[in-house]
């Protein structure tokens, strides 16, 4: 992960959470970026100025009127400095401040002098996230390219469950990393990836499918060409429309999804099955409408050919990725699919709950690779998909493909 060259205005805002903005600044750091702070008023009842001052290696800000600090650095100048604006944690009130667009402290009137790319960690009460007010805020201001960075879900601070939670500082570096401005992090990459359902023929006008929408893939593909990438999508049927830059071609049977996936391999750098292909298919196809006269009928399938072990089984290969939709004991079989399949990281996610999973617009992955792991949401499939391709940028390196 590099941030090298990067100069990252670090907005800290009051919540529990901001004790892990000094995890935060280490990390950016480490990753190689100059870092700066502005904290609100709030933010200072929860860690002092001189932590993060210490750890920054440079002064930090929280007014607009300290007469010194700004004949050091003018919030004008400061605003300029930054190569990128994050705000973690963001509390709800300063997400609304922000997309109302006050300027009533030095934190919101640099946002609004920034022309850097703006990323926000939300972290909150569970039930302060799901505020209809807090959402409208959040789908204002994504809508005007602010990146959101989870939040995750799980135990909170004031006892309660539900997502809320501030991205780790490594994820959050992670999130930041794959979207440096100037320093696509798939530039030059080619990425195949599959999406969607397959519809197995029975006859002219039955067939056997599945729910999958094939949104994950279609936000993988949309992420991947945004970070840079050449994409490649092989997309079963659905109703969705081709993300802008991206190759597609369409299919309906798991034999034509193999067919088009082999075709397009060569040259591909990662592969990603994102696509929920059919594991059987009727042995025979009627060529006619199969009448109902009998008072049963059965069905013969046959196993179709598993397309992502046969793409992980070939010599030369890409880095390989997995899906795997389970309704339990997801590290278990998740794991299982990993190793059996020979694949580099694997993406489970829970399916048969109203959040996540087939339809959904959200989603919560658990990402698992040889020795590692992983949680990437609960948030939009398109934000939990750039989390994703960060990862596996990250993890890709790290193999030395
Ligand atoms: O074994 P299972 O179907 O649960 O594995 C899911 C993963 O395998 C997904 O990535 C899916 O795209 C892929 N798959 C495949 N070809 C099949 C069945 C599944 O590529 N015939």
């Amino acid at each position: 992960m590099c941030l090298r060259d990067e100069r990252v205005l670090l907005g800290v805002s009051g919540g529990i959470a901001a004790y892990k903005a000094a995890e935060l600044v280490r990390r950016l750091r480490d990753a190689g970026a100059q870092v700066r702070v502005v904290m609100t008023e709030g933010a200072k009842h929860f860690i002092t100025p001189l932590t993060l001052q210490a750890l920054s290696a440079n002064p930090v800000r929280d007014s607009l009127w300290d007469a010194s600090a700004e004949a050091a650095m003018g919030h004008i100048e400061l605003a300029r400095w930054a190569t990128r604006v994050l705000i973690a944690p963001a509390s709800a009130d300063l997400l609304a401040r922000l997309a109302h667009g006050h300027g009533d402290d030095l934190l919101s009137t640099l946002v609004l002098a920034s022309t850097a790319p703006l990323a926000v960690a939300p972290a909150m009460n569970q039930q302060m996230w799901a505020h209809p007010a807090t959402q409208a805020n959040i789908a204002l201001l994504r809508s005007r390219g602010v990146q959101v960075f989870g939040p995750g879900s799980g135990d909170q601070a004031c006892g309660e469950v539900g997502p809320g939670r501030l991205l780790e500082a490594a994820e959050l570096v992670a999130a930041l990393a794959g979207t440096v401005r100037g320093h696509a992090v798939l530039a030059g990459v080619r990425v195949l990836i599959t999406a969607g359902p397959t519809f197995e023929d029975i006859d002219p006008v039955r067939f056997i499918g599945n729910r999958s929408s094939g949104k994950m893939g279609f936000a993988l593909a949309a992420a991947a060409t945004a970070m840079g990438a050449e994409v490649t999508l092989v997309a079963g049927p659905v109703a969705l429309a081709t993300p802008a830059g991206v190759l597609r071609q369409d299919v309906r049977s798991a034999a034509q999804m193999l067919a088009a996936v082999m075709a397009a391999l060569p040259g591909q750098h990662i592969y990603i099955g994102a696509a929920a292909v059919a594991d059987y298919t009727p042995a025979q196809v009627a060529d006619k409408k199969i009448k109902k006269t009998a008072a049963d009928m059965a069905v013969a399938l046959a196993r179709t050919t598993d397309i992502l072990a046969t793409v992980a089984a070939r010599s030369p290969r890409p880095f390989v990725v997995g899906f795997a939709a389970e309704t339990h004991d997801l590290e278990h079989y998740a794991r299982d699919k990993l190793q059996r399949k020979g694949l580099d990281l694997i993406a489970a996610n829970q399916v048969g709950c109203a959040e996540s999973g087939f339809e959904a617009d959200c989603n919560t992955l658990q990402v698992f690779w040889a020795d590692g792991a992983c949680t990437l949401g609960p948030d939009s499939k398109v934000a939990v998909a750039q989390q994703l391709l960060s990862l596996i940028a990250q993890r890709r390196a790290q193999a030395g493909a």
